[in-house]
């Protein structure tokens, strides 16, 4: 196949006249933030190095809250402060997406809500959340479903017999089966999570975002036309094979919606979205016929694949600090017993009396962070901010990484201590400004409620009933993530051990 030479001067072009052209800008305009010197064409790109994240609190110091990096042709405000990040997030000129043509590749173009801008992705929204919320998002029906999963994952665990478990997408098969029952309310049969044989809900699960590891790895993000050159070696393929698997599934489970549709009596999130879809008349509206259903079908995407990998590897983290902190998983254990006893599994309304498992998982995220660069945002309109201009068109960064290891605002930034986040009498959970994974306005990630539930349900019930311990035969796990869009645990074992008073 020839190669699409003139495709690839032209973006080489394009990049160099839109390098000059801020160049231009941010010489007459004094009010741009400052930032490190980078290079022609590449920008900063090679000096953000293997852990981004870190290089850019390190430019914080240098360079101020608020300052700005090119990313090859993409030009960014990176915002390093807790209070800034809250005051910018909350601005409607910061609700955009920039238009990475890998992003839009998942979504089909600017469809469902991740990728979405304007007023499609406002009404998207809205719609979206209050239908979670009716039909399970913070209801009792959707603590039902969690705990099946949960009850499923302990009997699976508990026949381990104290064989090391290998932490790598172990929670993967329980949460996929939650999610995908809350948002299409079809079940998928449980299978252990060491399965061979995979439903194809879990194996689609399982392809996305290793497929995005490849592109964030090959550069394809910052390069998008390598696509067009090394398709396979860049990730692309690999890509679109993943999206087509999960936006297929989609579609499948659109298809049988339709086919035993009855707006009576909606059953579940698809269902209501068809009826919105039936009454909507206004072609110009973002639930209109087919615009509406291809809509529908992103959102059901954007759901899964927002809520699965963020959750299990949330989880993992946390097992990971359990397993190395004896005295936490012992003083957790005990207020687990004095709410709940042995006789039954924990309940979300047990929260109060277990202040102790929300201030780990808090300073879980505050040690690691998750999405230390959360999800980039892109200026839809000029804003003068704090005296700087933040042009139409730049794309926002939001440093949760600087926030949560600020020695300024923790003191001991390096130190685990879930104690950080417990009032003086131990009794509650004290929130802080600074620990922001799920982000922080207008965009702030909308299943963080279904995310913090399920975090509590799982960790309290392996605790209820297991000690974890380090596996022996690798006692010193590695606490250094491998990075990548999502900060994921480096490979490690541990021993579950039934407690004495489950035996
Ligand atoms: C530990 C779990 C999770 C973490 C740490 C997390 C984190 C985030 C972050 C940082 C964002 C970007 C917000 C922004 O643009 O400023 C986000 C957006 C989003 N999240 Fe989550 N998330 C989690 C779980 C979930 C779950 C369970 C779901 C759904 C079932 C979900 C669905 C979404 C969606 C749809 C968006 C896009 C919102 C928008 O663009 O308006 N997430 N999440």
């Amino acid at each position: 196949m020839a190669l699409p030479i003139t495709e690839i001067i032209w973006t080489i072009l394009l990049a160099l006249t839109l390098y000059i052209f801020y160049k231009k800008r941010k010489a007459k305009n004094s009010a741009y933030p400052p930032g490190p010197p980078g290079l022609p064409i590449i920008g900063n790109l090679l000096q953000l190095g293997n852990v981004p994240h870190k290089k850019m609190m390190e430019w914080s110091k240098q360079y101020g809250k608020i300052y700005s990096m090119h990313l090859g042709a993409e030009h960014c405000i990176v915002l390093n402060d807790p209070k800034i990040i809250k005051e910018l997030l909350n601005d409607i000129s910061t609700t955009g997406r920039p238009g990475n043509p890998v992003s839009l590749a998942v979504s089909e173009g600017r469809y469902g809500i991740v990728n979405a801008e304007g007023k499609p992705w406002e009404a998207q929204r809205r719609f979206v959340l209050r239908t979670l919320r009716d039909f399970g998002f913070a209801k009792r029906s959707m603590e039902g479903m969690i705990l099946e999963e949960v009850s499923s994952f302990l009997d699976w665990m508990e026949s381990k017999q104290e064989a090391p478990i290998q932490c790598y997408r172990l929670f993967n098969t329980a949460v996929v089966n939650a999610l995908w029952y809350i948002v299409t309310g079809e079940k998928n049969e449980w299978r252990g999570s060491d399965a061979d044989s995979k439903s194809e809900l879990l194996r689609v699960a399982d392809d996305f975002m290793p497929s995005i590891q490849a592109c964030v790895m090959s550069g394809l993000f910052q390069a998008p036309f390598l696509r067009h050159i090394i398709p396979n070696w860049s990730g692309w393929n690999q890509l679109q094979r993943a999206v087509q698997g999960i936006n297929g599934l989609c579609e499948k489970v659109i298809h049988r919606h339709k086919a035993n549709f009855d707006p009576s009596t909606p059953k579940d999130f698809v269902d209501e979205y068809l009826i919105e879809i039936s009454k909507t008349t206004d072609p110009n509206s973002s639930f209109y016929g087919k615009v509406g259903e291809q809509n529908l079908k992103i959102n059901v995407a954007d759901l899964f694949e927002g809520g699965n990998e963020t959750t299990s590897t949330e989880l993992c983290w946390i097992m990971l600090y359990l397993s190395q902190y004896p005295a936490v998983q012992k003083k957790l254990q005990a207020e687990i017993d004095k709410a709940t006893g042995s006789d039954r599994l924990p309940a979300l309304s047990d929260k109060n009396s277990i202040p102790y498992v929300e201030a780990i998982i808090q300073e879980v995220f505050r040690s690691s962070p998750l999405i230390p660069l959360g999800v980039p945002h892109k200026m839809i309109a000029d804003n003068h901010f704090q005296g700087y201009l933040l042009p139409e068109g730049a794309t926002v960064i939001a440093n949760s990484y600087t926030c949560a290891k600020d020695p300024e605002i923790w003191g001991d930034p390096e130190t685990f201590r879930p104690e950080r986040f417990l009032s003086e009498d131990g009794t509650t959970v004290l929130k802080h400004e600074a620990v922001i994974p799920f982000s922080v306005g207008r965009r702030v990630c909308i299943g963080e409620t279904l995310a913090r539930d399920t975090l509590f349900l799982f960790i309290t019930s392996i605790f209820q009933r297991f000690d974890i311990l380090p596996d022996p035969d690798n006692p010193d796990p590695d606490f250094e993530p491998e990075v990548g869009i999502l900060m994921v645990p480096k490979l490690f074992t541990f021993i579950a051990r039934k407690r004495n008073i489950f035996k």
